[in-house]
């Protein structure tokens, strides 16, 4: 890519915001203020809280001096106000620590309560034109998608990839007016859903629009591990057909029938299920297990074989069974009500391998 930042600020001249309240002035305090609020919150919904706030602390020494009560009032509205704790403690230091002047460097911008990298940079370029990049949140699916960079950007080795970059395309001149052009183009074409790509001077160039990835990155967050649980079930062949128990209503597979399951304390499984069913258990045979993936957790099914010692036909159930029980033939398997792992088990027991065998 060549001249990006000399393409962004020819874009920004022409396309960028320009008339925001918080611009053109080189007075770190209010930029502080417009940073900090637009941390989190939209530019629009800023603006009028940005204006309250200024005219009732117009400097920092206003603002230190005031009750943290009229700090937070006036930010009621705006949400994350842990913002305007740290806001008040900042300035509280400044007067405290730097005699009332704002610290003059990003890097010690940094150090005030509230202030990260990136914001301390984005007040730094402002204010002082110093030459500091900035990575938030905008800015890092700006740099994903046109440079193609893979992996999400809050890993670690994501983000330090993303810094090298956001440094080294850094302009010698004009920082201030760079750094605003990167919050525009994040916040106006390159946006999270349905970016303006056909309005983008960087559409020829942009690995993500040159690969259609632009949907895919920025990479997303990884996926939380999901809980796994497991649970063994009862497979009962006798004479073709499988006993099956319609599940309760709640829970998984309500209301469909499956495969007994054996309660966590049912301990042996052919012991448990002669008294549970009635039926004269003559051994048990560990079937390989299957997993089956729910949208808040794995299950893995341990179908447990258990042999009926009967004559042909079907055994009577025990007296306990309250008509949640039935035989099912596996012949007829495909018109029930089965979730998908039971059928998966239904269809490898009617295998004919395994039917010729026994
Ligand atoms: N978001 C964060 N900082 C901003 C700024 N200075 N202008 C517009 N949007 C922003």
């Amino acid at each position: 890519m060549n001249d990006f930042a000399g393409r962004l600020l020819a874009w920004q001249r022409e396309h960028g915001r320009h008339d925001l309240p918080w611009q053109g002035g080189t007075d770190p305090y209010p930029i502080w203020l417009s940073e900090v609020m637009l941390q989190q919150t939209q530019v629009d919904t800023v603006i009028p809280y940005y204006r309250r706030f200024l005219a009732r602390f117009p400097d920092v020494g206003t603002l230190a001096a005031a009750p943290v009560e009229d700090v937070m009032a006036l930010w009621s509205g705006l949400g994350y106000y842990a913002r305007a704790r740290n806001l008040h403690r900042a300035a509280q230091v400044i007067v405290a620590e730097h005699g009332g002047r704002f610290p003059a460097s990003a890097a010690r911008i940094a150090e005030l309560p509230g202030i990260g990298r990136s914001t301390a940079a984005a007040i730094a370029a402002f204010a002082f034109g110093e030459r500091a990049a900035i990575l938030d949140g905008n800015v890092k699916r700006v740099l994903c998608r046109i440079f193609g960079v893979d992996g999400f950007p809050g890993d670690k080795a994501v983000e330090n990839r993303l810094w090298g970059l956001a440094e080294s395309l850094l302009p010698a001149r004009e920082v201030g007016r760079y750094i605003q052009a990167q919050m525009d183009l994040g916040a106006t074409l390159c946006t999270r859903g349905r970016p303006a790509c056909a309005r983008c001077p960087f559409a020829t160039d942009c690995v993500a629009h040159r690969e259609q990835r632009v949907a895919e990155l920025p990479t997303p967050r990884p996926r939380k591990a999901v809980p796994r649980r497991s649970a063994r079930y009862a497979v009962i062949v006798h004479d073709g057909a499988v006993l099956l128990e319609r599940r309760p209503p709640t829970g998984i597979w309500g209301g469909l029938l499956a495969l007994p399951e054996i309660p966590d304390a049912g301990g042996d499984a052919a012991r448990w299920a002669g008294e549970r069913f009635g039926l004269d258990i003559a051994g048990a045979q560990t079937l390989a297990p299957l997993t089956h993936a729910f949208t808040h957790f794995v299950l893995e099914l341990q179908p447990v074989l258990l042999g009926v010692a009967s004559p042909r036909g079907q055994p009577r159930l025990h007296a306990a069974d309250d008509g949640a029980l039935c035989w099912q033939p596996l012949a007829a398997r495909a018109d029930a009500a089965l979730p998908t792992p039971v059928r998966r088990i239904l269809d490898a027991l009617a295998a004919p391998d395994l039917f010729s065998a026994g």
